[in-house]
């Protein structure tokens, strides 16, 4: 039987590209950068086999999306930020079997889900960014699943249940990591270069800090009633939809589990970012 072995809401910010490769702002992602190297130790000692990332930079209109091919290599430059993130390499094996058995209980449960296998769909920076560092050697297969920035964080709760059933029917040992911001206003145009490493907006920082004591004190239900407003209040990156499928692949309002921080919350752009694990036990 498969497992969910890690479970994880991280951050994908270029800002750290830019730390990691640019001289002039070496080390202002340290804290993101270490975060990373802790979740990898994390994954590889719960024996990580595939990384499936729920990618809120490959935004999707319609129905449920994986990226099902058998290898993802390539070199990447963002058309969104190309002056901060450049010239990416990445070589990674993908999950064909995962991805179609996922597809299959979804469609199952009369969800629109479509695993797909053009070889000229490449991945987005939500899932580069991250395994550049998570899975550095490439130990683990990659599957990246769009979020669709039209679905309601209900369905996406309901599809990240259906995911983990297929996952707990595989014989996958999995990692699943929701890659998004927690509130997300990007500075305006004017202000985004001095913007660089604050937030926008002290209403914005202080929904994020009380949502993290929530996290911490494992107040789930409180999170879960709270999140669709706090999408919409905060500028949830594409809805916070990731952040539901994540929950709802953890159990929703059954989760009973409970957080490790890996880097503390960071301001990026105007964004708040954290890396933080959430136990996995009893799931699958
Ligand atoms: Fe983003």
């Amino acid at each position: 039987m498969g497992q969910i072995v890690q479970a994880a809401k991280i951050t994908h910010v270029p800002t750290i590209w830019m730390s990691h490769t640019m001289e002039k702002y070496r080390g202002i992602r340290q804290s993101a950068i270490d975060g990373y190297a802790r979740l990898r130790a994390e994954a590889q000692e719960a024996g990580v086999e595939t990384f499936i990332v729920f990618d809120t930079h490959w935004i999707v209109n319609q129905g449920f999306h994986l990226n099902a091919k058998p290898r993802h290599a390539d070199t990447f430059t963002s058309h969104e930020l190309p002056h901060m993130l450049a010239g990416l390499d990445y070589d990674y094996r993908g999950d064909p079997e995962l991805a179609e058995l996922i597809v299959k209980t979804l469609q199952g449960a009369d969800v629109r889900a479509l695993a797909q296998t053009d070889e000229n769909l490449g991945l987005e920076y939500g899932t580069l960014l991250p395994m550049h560092f998570i899975n550095q050697g490439s130990f683990a297969r990659v599957l990246p699943v769009a979020v669709n920035q039209f679905a309601s964080i209900a369905e996406n709760l309901e599809w990240g249940r259906l995911l983990a059933q297929a996952i707990a029917a595989s014989g996958r040992k999995v990692s699943v990591l929701a890659s998004g911001s927690l509130s997300h206003a990007f500075w305006p145009n004017d202000k985004s270069a001095e913007g660089i490493n604050s937030i926008n907006g002290e209403f914005n920082r202080q929904m994020d800090l009380r949502v993290l004591e929530l996290w911490e004190q494992g107040r789930w239900v409180e999170f879960l009633d709270m999140l669709p407003e706090y999408a919409e209040k905060c500028a949830g990156e594409c809805g916070m939809n990731d952040t539901a499928l994540l929950f709802g692949a953890l159990g929703a309002a059954d989760y009973a589990g409970q957080i490790t921080t890996h880097t503390p919350y960071f301001p990026s752009s105007g964004t708040g970012q954290v890396n933080i694990s959430f136990s996995p036990a009893g799931v699958a």
